[in-house]
C-alpha cells in the first residue's frame, strides 16, 4: 500500500470517527442529563476530540488528494469531498456558544454532504 492510499483510509477511519463522536454527543445531550452526572461530562469530554480529529482529517485528506494520481484542482469526486470538509472545517469556525442553534444546521448538512460525496469518491474508483 503507498501512502497515498493509506492516507486515504486514515481520513475515511477519521471522518467515521468525527462521525461517532457526533452521535455519542447527541445521545448523551447535555438538555437531558443533570449538570456533573457522568453522561453531561461524557458528552463535554467528546467535543474535543471531534474537533481533533476533524483537524487531522483535513491534513489527511489533503496530502492524500496531493499524492493521488488525480489533479487535486480538476472535479473529481475526491476533491469534491475535501472542498465539503473543508466547509465543514470553516462553518465549526463560526460556531461559538452564543450562536451554536444558527451555525449547527449548515455545519450538520456539510457533514452529511463529505460522507455522501465520500461514498460517491468511492463507488467510482472501485
Ligand atoms: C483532496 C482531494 C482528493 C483527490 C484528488 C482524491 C483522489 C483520489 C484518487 C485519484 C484515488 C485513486 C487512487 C489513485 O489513483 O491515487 C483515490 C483513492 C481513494 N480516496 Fe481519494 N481523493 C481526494 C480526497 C479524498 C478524501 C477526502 C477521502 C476520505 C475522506 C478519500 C478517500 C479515498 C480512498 C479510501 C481511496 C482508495 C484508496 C486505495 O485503496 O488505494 N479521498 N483518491
Amino acid at each position: 500500500m503507498n501512502i497515498s492510499s493509506f492516507l486515504a483510509w486514515i481520513s475515511v477511519i477519521l471522518l467515521g470517527l468525527t462521525m461517532l463522536l457526533w452521535l455519542i454527543r447527541i445521545a448523551t445531550d447535555k438538555k437531558w442529563f443533570k449538570e456533573g452526572s457522568k453522561l453531561y461530562e461524557f458528552h463535554e469530554k467528546m467535543k474535543k476530540p471531534h474537533e481533533m480529529l476533524g483537524a487531522l482529517l483535513v491534513i489527511t485528506a489533503l496530502v492524500h488528494g496531493i499524492l493521488s494520481s488525480a489533479k487535486i484542482l480538476s472535479f473529481n469526486w475526491g476533491t469534491a469531498s475535501f472542498v465539503a470538509i473543508i466547509l465543514l472545517g470553516i462553518s465549526r469556525a463560526f460556531l461559538k456558544d452564543e450562536n451554536v442553534e444558527k451555525w449547527r444546521i449548515p455545519h450538520r448538512i456539510l457533514g452529511i454532504i463529505s460522507v455522501a460525496f465520500l461514498i460517491a469518491h468511492l463507488i467510482i474508483i472501485f
